[in-house]
């Protein structure tokens, strides 16, 4: 594996491997690598002759009060977890790197996906995530990218993005890679406290449960929220959202719809986890 810090370097790379005919897979990370990273890898080898894995910590989506300067930064041993992995580039800039003329100007935005959800508690978040997103895909210009369904708003909004900005990519969703007890795998888990980490599972649990009071019937959306939502916060998590929404429009779900997801996001101290899981519902006659 080849360790780049500049763009040059990256095109350079990139330009050969195309140049011979080859495919290029494409993740991008914040690093901290935990199986959820290395499963987006692997599905990117499995469609790629290359894969390139970047790892940059953005600033521009982290807001003021959030987690920019504590967010853990590993990078030797995650250049270990990509050799092992089968990365063939990996791409680690500074924010210099990336941000050359500093305070940014220019800014990819995605209007309504981009409101609901995460959107309304981290303004500015996914304008940062589709910026930087953005550039990315012009640095590596791949043919197929791969994110997490874990992010899900993330990853509906870098389809949108790709899709009406006609980026000459494809964009893959991979599946939720989870702890044995369920916990969705996050870099942020490791800033929960012990007790914290046993409560945590509880999460996917009330999805779950969430999942199964649909299958049994259950069509009152709002109040199946309310209710999922208060056992969250007398279990001891504090809710920040948990909507049941339209998988296409992010929108609170209504009964016409069917193919939805229902989306949490809850602080345990002062760690904020999020989670989703996705409902089918056969509508009634
Ligand atoms: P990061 O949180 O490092 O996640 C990188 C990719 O890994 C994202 O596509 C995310 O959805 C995926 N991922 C994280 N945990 C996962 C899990 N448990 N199972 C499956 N996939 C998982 O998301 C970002 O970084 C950034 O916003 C980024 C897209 C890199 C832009 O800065």
């Amino acid at each position: 594996m080849q360790t780049v810090h500049s763009v040059a370097q990256v095109r350079e790379y990139v330009r050969g491997w195309h140049n011979k005919g080859q495919t290029v897979g494409f993740v991008p990370t914040m690093g901290n690598l935990h199986d959820g990273h290395i499963s987006l890898i692997r599905e990117a080898r499995a469609r790629c002759d290359v894969v390139v894995v970047s790892i940059f910590v953005n600033p521009t989506q982290f807001g003021p009060n959030e987690d920019f300067d504590r967010y853990p930064r590993t990078l030797d041993a995650d250049a270990a977890a990509l050799v092992e992995a089968g990365t063939d580039l990996l791409f680690a800039p500074s924010v210099e790197e990336m941000y050359p003329l500093g305070q940014n100007q220019t800014w990819v935005d995605v209007d309504q996906l981009g409101d609901y959800l995460c959107g309304a508690s981290r303004e500015g978040h996914f304008r940062g995530v589709t910026t930087v997103v953005s550039k990315l895909l012009n640095i590596v210009q791949p043919d197929v990218a791969v994110f997490g369904e874990k992010d899900f708003q993330q990853l509906a909004i870098l389809r949108r993005m790709c899709e009406e900005l006609l980026f000459p990519v494809k964009i893959v969703g991979a599946a939720t890679s989870r702890e044995t007890d369920g916990l969705a795998r996050s870099s942020r888990n490791g800033f929960l406290s012990d007790s914290e980490r046993t409560l945590a599972p509880q999460l996917y649990a009330h999805l779950q449960q969430l999942k199964a009071d649909i299958d049994a019937g259950e069509r009152d959306y709002r109040a199946l929220e309310s209710r999922i939502s208060q056992s969250l916060d007398t279990a001891g998590f504090s809710v920040d959202y948990l909507t049941i929404v339209s998988a296409k429009t992010l929108a609170p779900a209504g009964p016409q719809d069917t193919d939805l997801v229902a989306a949490v996001a809850a602080k345990l101290g002062s760690t904020r986890l999020i989670d989703n899981i996705s409902l089918a519902v056969v509508r009634d006659r």
